[in-house]
């Protein structure tokens, strides 16, 4: 038996993903990447922006053809598309082919999901409103060498923007215990990079009085650190307003933490941002950028960027280009304002049209080009630690400790193996280099 998993959307949905696999391979089910030989189709959702969420459909529709021809076929939708109110009325009238929904919260239901689908039952829905946090569900990891682990579900910000909070409920922060165990256990089995999960990962334990000294995210990474046989630690995503300095002091102490901070911004204007609900402004963005370079000096900057958000002038597009300038990030999402149903923004006044929000973000991606290809050109001639990823005839790619995507030649069997990469040509988007040296 076979089964055909399209993954949408974030880190949060490649992890589910892994736990989709899992499942599936207790039920006795193998992967494969041809839908036509496939006895499930499984759709992981992402609803962040209207184009994930039309993407899926435009999929759905073409797997209609599938279900045509092989009637036996399950065909199932997963993920945050899953929690929305009216996507059992929306799938039913677009897509009537789909044998079930099955909510972000209930994942583990999955199994006996596939085994009652069909038989004419027409649609099935399972799915709840807010969810525990289920711990000892199986995974398969997609990479071996390279584990996501979450250390917790949903988010409580309420960016006004962002429906993540709505279909992924309340934040709930896993145990330490749990945490730990997940990735001494990934350790053992081979993973050499672990990637801490969470929409903020710095109010990690706040249920549990962290804040107040109590175990927090920075207490966590240098627990991880402890673990034998680990080489490399990441997280992701930071919030600016609870990015504390025990977390700088963290990275600076534990050399197997990457000095690399994914820090979205969203807008470089206190007016947008207070609309936002970001609760923090430009000023003290800079500040916390200036506390983190200056104990931490290597440390590569990332984030996200939304232009186009409701109500936002031209001038504070300009305040936006001017931070980005400033700050000088190693990359960002950028992206266009989509509003989304159920949040705040989608009812405020000043929506921007398309065409404007089209040639803001033109704009915006050109100046983090520019600043990119700056950075990048900093780097040649520089040793990266790279753990590869991938290879393709002669080339192996990976990221370094910033997280910066570089190509060099070498061997299949380097993939999953550290290697110390000489920077050698740069790009706005990549770089390339060579080993010059043994590992
Ligand atoms: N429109 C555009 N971008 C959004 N994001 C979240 N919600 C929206 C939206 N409604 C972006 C933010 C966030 C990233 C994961 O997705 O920049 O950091
Ligand atoms: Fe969405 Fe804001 Fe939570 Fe990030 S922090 S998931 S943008 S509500």
């Amino acid at each position: 038996m076979k089964v055909f998993l399209a993954t949408y959307g974030c880190q949060a949905n490649e992890r589910d993903s892994e736990t989709i696999l899992g499942l599936l391979a207790e039920m006795g089910y193998e992967e494969t990447a041809e839908e036509p030989q496939a006895d499930v189709i499984l759709l992981n959702t992402c609803c962040i922006r209207e184009k994930a969420e039309q993407k899926v459909f435009s999929y759905l529709g073409t797997l209609k053809q599938y279900k045509q021809a092989r009637p036996g076929l399950v065909i199932g939708v997963c993920g945050c598309m899953a929690q929305e109110e009216d996507m059992p009325k929306l799938i039913r009238r677009r897509a009537p082919h789909v044998d079930f929904i099955l909510g972000t919260h209930v994942l583990h239901r999955l199994p006996d999901m596939i085994r009652g689908a069909g038989h004419g039952a027409g649609l099935r829905c399972d799915r709840e409103e807010t969810g525990g946090i289920a711990e000892g569900l199986p995974s398969a990891r997609r990479y071996p060498f390279k584990a996501l682990i979450n250390i917790t579900y949903g988010c409580d910000n309420f960016c006004a923007y962002c429906v993540v909070p709505y279909v992924r409920g309340r934040e709930r922060s896993r145990l330490p215990q749990d945490v730990l165990e997940e990735s001494r256990r990934a350790v053992a089995e081979g993973a050499l990079e672990i990637m801490y999960l969470g929409q903020n990962v710095n109010s990690y334990g706040n249920t549990w009085g962290a804040a107040q000294g109590r175990g927090g995210f920075a207490a966590l990474l240098c627990q991880a650190q402890e673990i034998d046989g680990l080489r490399r630690i990441r997280f992701m995503t930071s919030h600016p307003r609870d990015f504390g300095d025990d977390v700088i002091t963290a990275i600076a102490e534990c050399d197997k933490v990457a000095g690399h901070i994914h820090l979205p911004v969203q807008s470089g204007a206190d007016r947008v941002l207070a609309r936002m609900n970001r609760g923090y402004g430009r000023e003290e963005y800079f500040a916390l950028i200036q506390s983190i370079r200056r104990r931490l000096p290597d440390a590569v900057l990332t984030t996200d960027v939304i232009v186009g958000f409701p109500g936002e002038t031209e001038e504070d597009l300009q305040d936006t280009l001017d931070l980005l300038e400033e700050v000088g990030f190693d990359s960002a999402f950028t992206f266009m304002y989509s509003p989304r149903r159920g949040t705040a923004a989608a009812l405020m006044e000043g929506q921007i049209p398309l065409e404007v929000k089209k040639a803001r973000l033109r704009r915006v991606m050109e100046a983090q080009a520019a600043s990119s290809l700056r950075l990048h050109r900093l780097l040649l001639g520089r040793e990266l630690v790279v753990l590869a990823e991938s290879w393709e005839e002669g080339v192996l790619s990976g990221r370094g400790e910033g997280n910066q995507l570089i190509h060099f030649p070498g061997g299949p069997q380097g993939v999953g193996c550290f290697h110390r990469v000489t920077v050698t040509e740069a790009q706005t988007w990549t770089l390339k280099g060579e080993v010059r040296g043994g590992e």
